[in-house]
């Protein structure tokens, strides 16, 4: 009999969406005539048409397969060097990240996760709490952690808790870390890291030999330009971040797949006997051996995003998802909730009314309310009492919401 990975018995009752699926799917059948009223702002995925030059060079990439003369087969493991040069020039312009930097995916969260393939066992890694999932679990899959207790948190991780007294951006630990995960933008809180948080974060990781896994997947949400957008704007990040974006909420391409991970030549690792390997070189080994290549077609249309006409349509696609965040947080402020997030982000984070837990506010906006929401619980224990509203939704849908939550507090 084949022995198993017994580290995915060690996770907590499956992952947080297949439960809210489970809720809504009971309410859809025990409520027939109130599902039809039923708006999802829960998973963060996007809502709208992709854009225009996205779908013309996805179109073109297509028809360059139809012909012998132009078809393509494997395309370079680590990405089309035109996506690569395209991704340095316009992301990282000014700020040193070469295009053989860069490794196009099918997505943040598979290099998040299979990241950890590069690295070794025992070291410390610290994530934030609340925290996307996927950090966690993929960590006590690779056996990085003991078991979980009773409020979810696993052995051997270390919990940087964010609240609303430090605006849920952590500080560096007083205790030395090998490995710490950052989201900013951050999801599911919305909060941002300004560039003196981010630069305490970076002295850190260089007086402590840490790696810092920086997931920046909603860097174009930022609208204050004293924002930081990349670790890279930061002094020495160079020598201790690896950087991780996504096309899915840049170009609305969650269901498309294009990412990417950035990984500059000076970044370390360590063999157990202290000799510095640069992790880039195993990153692309990785990449070589298990992964073939994002497809033409999707990595084209991830090009096209940085044409003139689709750095507009761009634009134009934040602006409309920004809109709907402003909308919700002044509903959410409005109706007296306490609220984080929403500037520079398309996540809203409220804090529940006084009482309820966040599965509870999660029933009532299901049950009074037909609004689907997110609780705050479900990303760490940090997150009871609060509840993640999601910008992404047409205009209509959020205007409706809106007038939702206001009835619902009033
Ligand atoms: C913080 C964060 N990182 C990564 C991802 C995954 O992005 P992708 O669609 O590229 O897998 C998400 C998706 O919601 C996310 O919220």
């Amino acid at each position: 009999m084949a022995l198993i990975n017994e580290n995915f018995l060690k996770l907590k009752a499956g992952y947080l969406f297949p439960e809210i699926g489970r809720r809504v799917t009971a309410f859809q059948q025990q409520n027939p005539e109130k599902a039809t009223r039923l708006i999802r702002c829960g998973i963060g995925d996007v809502t709208e048409a992709l854009p225009a030059a996205a779908i013309q060079a996805m179109h073109e990439g297509v028809d360059e397969l139809a012909h012998r003369s132009s078809f393509k087969g494997y395309g370079p493991e680590q990405g089309y060097a035109f996506l690569r040069e395209a991704v340095a020039e316009h992301q990282y312009a000014g700020l040193n990240i070469s295009a053989d930097e860069i490794f196009i995916s099918d997505g943040s969260k598979c290099d998040t996760g299979n990241i950890l393939d590069i690295f070794g066992k025992g070291n410390r890694i610290a994530i934030t709490d609340p925290v996307y999932p996927v950090y966690v679990d993929t960590n006590v899959m690779a056996g990085n952690t003991g078991d979980a207790d009773a409020s979810g948190a696993y052995e051997g991780l270390v919990y940087l808790r964010c609240d609303a007294s430090n605006g849920f951006v952590a500080a560096p630990p007083a205790e030395k870390v090998d490995m710490v995960y950052l989201c900013f933008p951050n999801n599911p809180t919305g909060a941002v890291a300004t560039r003196a948080q981010l630069t305490a974060w970076v002295d850190y990781a260089l007086a402590n030999d840490t790696i810092i896994l920086f997931d920046s997947a909603y860097e174009a949400f930022v609208q204050d330009s004293d924002v930081p957008r990349s670790i890279y704007e930061i002094p020495g990040a160079h020598e201790c971040a690896m950087e991780f974006r996504s096309f899915s909420k840049h170009g609305g391409f969650t269901g498309v797949r294009c990412a990417y991970t950035v990984i500059p030549k000076t970044l370390m690792g360590s063999t157990a006997d202290g000799q510095k390997i640069p992790l880039h070189q195993l990153w692309s080994r990785r990449h070589s051996t298990k992964f073939n290549g994002a497809s033409y077609p999707v990595q084209k249309a991830a090009a096209a995003l940085f044409s003139p006409a689709g750095k507009e349509q761009v634009a134009a696609l934040i602006q409309h998802y920004m809109g709907n965040a402003k909308l919700l947080r002044e509903a959410c402020q409005t109706a007296g909730l306490t609220v984080f997030g929403g500037e520079n982000a398309p996540y809203v984070w409220v804090g529940c009314p006084a009482g309820k837990t966040s599965w509870e506010m999660f029933d009532a906006m299901l049950h009074d309310a037909q609004v689907v929401i997110t609780p705050g619980s479900g990303f760490g224990a940090a997150g009871e009492g609060w509840f993640r509203i999601s910008a992404f939704n047409s205009r209509e849908n959020v205007e409706e919401v809106c007038r939702r939550i206001s009835a619902l507090l009033a």
